[in-house]
């Protein structure tokens, strides 16, 4: 009998080990983070992501495209989402889902979110003007006007309403 419960709190150790949130020194515990894709968030979030589709962000690896420049990565890393962070864009043939700046560029990898609405712990709920600076840049778009621009990221008359 003893053995038993013993046996059972192994297995649950192991499978806690394997598939269970990772403690970091603090005792906080964060999730594996993961990136989703804009075709996932549109399950959910339809009118968002139509919108988005409108906007030039859902073209910016086009843009480079059409110059033949989307396989430079000193270009490629602005006009995807999550080049060169854990599970986000690498190239066209590995990370094809992640093109564009989606949703996930600007409010953070949501892969838990997507399989989980109700997690937003790694969710970015209303994106700053520091993560914009982190493509438009001094030097890349000098007049750039957060409070003005943000209100066409779900696209043009979007305005936020329900997910
Ligand atoms: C399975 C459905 C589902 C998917 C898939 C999904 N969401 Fe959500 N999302 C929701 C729901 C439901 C809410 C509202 C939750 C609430 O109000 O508590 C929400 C809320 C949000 C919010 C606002 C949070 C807040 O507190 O107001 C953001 C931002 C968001 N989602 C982004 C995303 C992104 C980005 C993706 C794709 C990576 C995504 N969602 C995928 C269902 C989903
Ligand atoms: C991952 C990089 C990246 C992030 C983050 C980002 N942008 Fe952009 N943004 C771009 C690129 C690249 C373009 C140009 C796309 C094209 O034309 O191909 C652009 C274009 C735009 C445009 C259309 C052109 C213009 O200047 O009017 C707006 C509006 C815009 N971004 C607003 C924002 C706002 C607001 C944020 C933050 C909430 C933001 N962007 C975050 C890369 C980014
Ligand atoms: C630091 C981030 C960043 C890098 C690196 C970057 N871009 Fe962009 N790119 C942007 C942003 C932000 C915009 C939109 C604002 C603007 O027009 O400057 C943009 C816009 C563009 C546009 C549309 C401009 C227009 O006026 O229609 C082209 C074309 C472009 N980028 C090509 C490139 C090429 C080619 C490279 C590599 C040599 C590159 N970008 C590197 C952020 C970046
Ligand atoms: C360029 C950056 C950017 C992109 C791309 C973007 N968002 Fe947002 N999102 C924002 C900003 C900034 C806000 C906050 C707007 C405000 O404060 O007026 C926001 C707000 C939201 C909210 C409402 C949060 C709340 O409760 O007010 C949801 C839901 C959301 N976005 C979902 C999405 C989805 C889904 C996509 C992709 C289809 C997406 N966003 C693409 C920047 C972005």
């Amino acid at each position: 009998m003893r053995s038993c419960v013993i046996f059972l709190l192994l297995i649950f150790a192991v499978g806690f080990a394997l598939f269970g949130t990772v403690s970091i020194g603090n005792s906080q515990s964060v999730d594996e983070v993961g990136y989703a894709g804009v075709k996932t968030c549109a399950g959910c979030h339809g009118d968002r992501a139509k919108g988005w589709q409108t906007t030039r962000h859902a073209k910016a690896l086009e843009t480079l495209k059409k110059k033949s420049q989307d396989n430079l990565p000193g270009c490629v890393k602005c006009h995807v989402t999550g080049f060169e962070k854990d599970g986000g864009y690498v190239d066209q043939e590995l990370t094809p889902a992640l093109a564009g700046v989606q949703c996930e560029a600007c409010h953070g990898p949501a892969a838990n979110h997507a399989a989980n609405p109700m997690n937003k712990k790694n969710l970015i709920v209303r994106p700053g003007e520091m993560i914009c600076r982190e493509c438009h840049t001094k030097g890349q778009d000098p007049k750039f006007d957060y409070a003005n621009k943000k209100r066409f990221v779900h696209g043009e008359n979007q305005k936020g309403g329900k997910p």
